[in-house]
C-alpha cells in the first residue's frame, strides 16, 4: 500500500497547488499592507502648511464624479457642493451615464460593447472612472465623499489610490497623470476580468470594483515600477479620520445589496472561516482517503479471486517461497482471500492456501 499512499499524497498536492496558485494573488492581498508605496504622514504638509506651494502639482487640477444624471440626491449634495467649494480653480466634471457612453464611443469604441453590456450600472460607474483618469488624469471622488482640505499636496504623486479595510485599495478616491501605466493596464484588463459570479455582490467586486483593483494593482506592484509609474497610497487616516485628513465619508454605498452583508460578515470572520476551511479540507481529505481504500481493496479482490497460482512447490516444505508471498501480499488481502481455498481443488491452488500451510 506504500506506493498507493503514495501517489494518494502527490495527486492531493498537485490539486491543492492548482487551487493555491489559482488564488495566489487573493491569498497575498491577505497579507499585503501597503507599507512599501504609503503615503507617509510626514511627508503630507498639513491644510495650511507653506510646504504645500514647494511640491510639484503634476497630476492636472480635475475633479471627476460620476452619476446617472444631472439630479444629484439631496443626501450626496452637501458632499460634493464641499470638494467643488474648495477648488474653485479645479475644473469639474460630473460624468452622467449619456456623457460616458458617448466618451467611450468616441475615443476608446474596443470597449463601447463590454461598457454597454455590463448588467449592473454600477460596473458602468466603476468601469468609467478608470477609463477618465487613464485619459485625462485627475482626480476621481465618490459622491459619497466630501472635500475636508484642499487636494494639491496628492497632486505631487504621478498615481495614488486609497487602502481599505480589512485589505486592498479601494477605487472611490484615486488620483493619476493621464496614462498612467497603472490606469493603463486596469483599462486594458476590463474586458478580461468581465465574468459572472454567482453572486452579484462578488461580480461587480471582482469585475470591475475595488477586489478587481486590488488584485490588478498587486499583480502591477510585482513588477515592481519605476518611480513614475508608482502607485502611491493613501493611508486610512490621512483619508477621513482627523480634521487634517482629505476627505469625510458621508453615507454608505448606495449600491450594496443583500448579499453585501454576507461577504462584510465574512470579512469580519475570516479567521474562523480560514480555521473552518482547514478542517473541511481535513475532512474531505480523510473521506478521500478512506474512499481510496475501499476502490484499491475492491480492484484487489478482483484481482485475487481470478487469479490461481500453479503450485510448483509442496506446500509442506514451502515455507520459505511462501513467506515471500506472504510479505508481498497486503495484510488486509490475505485476510479476503482466505475464504476462497476451500473451493480450490485440482493442480491449482489460491496464493493464500501456501500461506496457510505453512502456518
Ligand atoms: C486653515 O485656514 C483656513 C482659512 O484660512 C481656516 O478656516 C482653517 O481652520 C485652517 N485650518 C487649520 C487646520 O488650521
Ligand atoms: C434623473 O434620474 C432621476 C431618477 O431616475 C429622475 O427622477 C430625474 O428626473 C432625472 N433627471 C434628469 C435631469 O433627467
Amino acid at each position: 500500500m506504500r506506493r498507493g499512499l503514495l501517489i494518494f499524497i502527490l495527486v492531493n498536492l498537485l490539486i491543492l497547488t492548482f487551487l493555491v496558485r489559482s488564488v495566489s494573488t487573493l491569498l497575498s492581498l491577505l497579507v499585503e499592507d501597503a507599507a512599501a508605496d504609503a503615503i507617509h504622514r510626514a511627508e503630507l504638509p498639513s491644510p495650511n502648511s507653506s510646504l504645500i506651494e514647494t511640491r510639484p502639482q503634476i497630476i492636472p487640477k480635475i475633479i471627476h464624479q460620476t452619476y446617472k444624471n444631472e439630479t444629484i440626491p439631496e443626501v450626496w449634495r452637501e458632499a460634493r457642493q464641499s470638494c467643488i467649494d474648495l477648488h474653485p480653480d479645479y475644473e469639474y466634471i460630473l460624468w452622467t451615464d449619456e456623457k460616458s457612453r458617448d466618451f467611450i464611443a468616441a475615443e476608446y469604441p474596443w470597449f463601447l460593447a463590454t461598457f454597454e453590456g455590463y448588467k449592473y450600472p454600477i460596473q458602468r460607474a466603476d468601469s468609467i472612472r478608470y477609463f477618465v483618469l487613464a485619459h485625462y488624469g485627475g482626480t476621481y471622488i465618490d459622491l459619497d465623499d466630501g472635500c475636508n482640505r484642499r487636494l494639491d499636496p496628492l497632486l505631487a504623486y504621478p498615481a495614488w489610490v486609497r487602502r481599505t479595510v480589512p485589505t486592498g485599495i479601494s477605487n472611490d478616491a484615486m488620483g493619476s497623470v493621464p496614462q498612467h501605466p497603472f490606469f493603463l493596464r486596469v483599462i486594458e484588463l476590463l474586458q478580461q476580468y468581465d465574468r459572472k459570479w454567482v453572486l452579484p455582490y462578488i461580480t461587480v467586486m471582482y469585475s470591475t470594483g475595488p477586489l478587481f483593483l486590488s488584485v490588478i494593482w498587486k499583480e502591477y506592484m510585482q513588477d515592481k515600477p519605476s518611480e513614475a509609474g508608482r502607485v502611491r497610497i493613501l493611508m486610512l487616516d490621512e483619508y477621513n479620520k482627523f480634521s487634517w485628513s482629505f476627505f469625510t465619508h458621508h453615507t454608505g454605498n448606495s449600491w450594496h445589496g443583500k448579499d453585501a452583508h454576507l461577504i462584510f460578515w465574512m470579512g469580519q470572520h475570516w479567521m474562523l472561516l480560514t480555521f473552518l476551511g482547514f478542517i473541511v479540507a481535513g475532512v474531505v481529505g480523510i473521506c478521500l482517503w478512506w474512499t481510496y481504500g475501499r476502490i484499491m481493496l475492491l480492484g484487489a479482490r478482483y484481482r485475487y479471486r481470478y487469479t490461481k497460482v500453479p503450485t510448483i512447490i509442496s506446500p509442506r516444505l514451502s515455507s520459505s517461497p511462501s513467506r515471500r508471498a506472504r510479505r508481498m501480499m497486503p495484510t488486509l488481502l490475505r485476510r479476503v482471500s482466505f475464504k476462497e481455498d476451500e473451493e480450490v481443488g485440482g493442480t491449482t491452488e489460491t496464493s493464500y492456501e501456501l500461506d496457510r500451510h505453512d502456518d
